[in-house]
């Protein structure tokens, strides 16, 4: 199956309101995790292309584990209440970093980005993953992409962890 994204808004609220239906229709019926994982992360980077990285990093224990992603190469694990995604993480709030040399800890996987974004997927009280969003702009993410990402993290709390 090929699905082609519909988003035609150009400010980022009504993109992200264009978005949410079809992200919960590509996962429709699917079952594999992994596979709706991925497929959420390609919907966002074809919606969001300020962008540099999206992914999830997935808990295993007291880690944050990679999971699927699009971007260059990632650290593989990250231990909870560190960088941006272990606070996020630990504290279960969205961390938006308009600066990420200005964040004590940030975990630099790729020393090109600048800012970042990390929504927690929180499913019956714990941490199942964290979604995480880099950019190669300063202050690419706002209080826009936090309110935007909230229902796609709700949406993903309730695929099959
Ligand atoms: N910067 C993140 C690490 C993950 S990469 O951005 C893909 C952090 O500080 O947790």
């Amino acid at each position: 199956m090929s699905e082609q994204l519909a988003i035609s808004s150009t400010d980022k609220a009504s993109r992200y309101r264009e978005l949410l239906p079809q992200i919960a229709s590509l996962v429709d019926g699917e079952p594999d995790l992994i596979a709706n994982l991925a497929n959420i992360v390609a919907a966002l980077r074809e919606c969001l292309p300020v962008a540099s990285w999206i992914g999830f990093y997935i808990r295993r224990g007291d880690e944050l584990v990679l999971g699927p992603f699009q971007g260059k190469i990632a650290c593989v694990r990250i231990a909870f209440g560190r960088g941006v995604c272990g606070t996020a993480a630990s504290e279960q709030r969205t961390v938006v970093v308009p600066d990420v040399d200005k964040f004590p800890g940030h975990i630099a996987c790729d020393a090109g980005s600048k800012s970042e974004i990390v929504v927690p997927i929180v499913r019956d009280g714990g941490i199942v993953a964290v979604l995480d969003l880099d950019s190669y702009d300063y202050a690419a993410f706002d209080e826009v992409d936090a309110q935007g990402l909230a229902p796609i993290a709700e949406l993903a709390s309730k695929l099959a962890w």
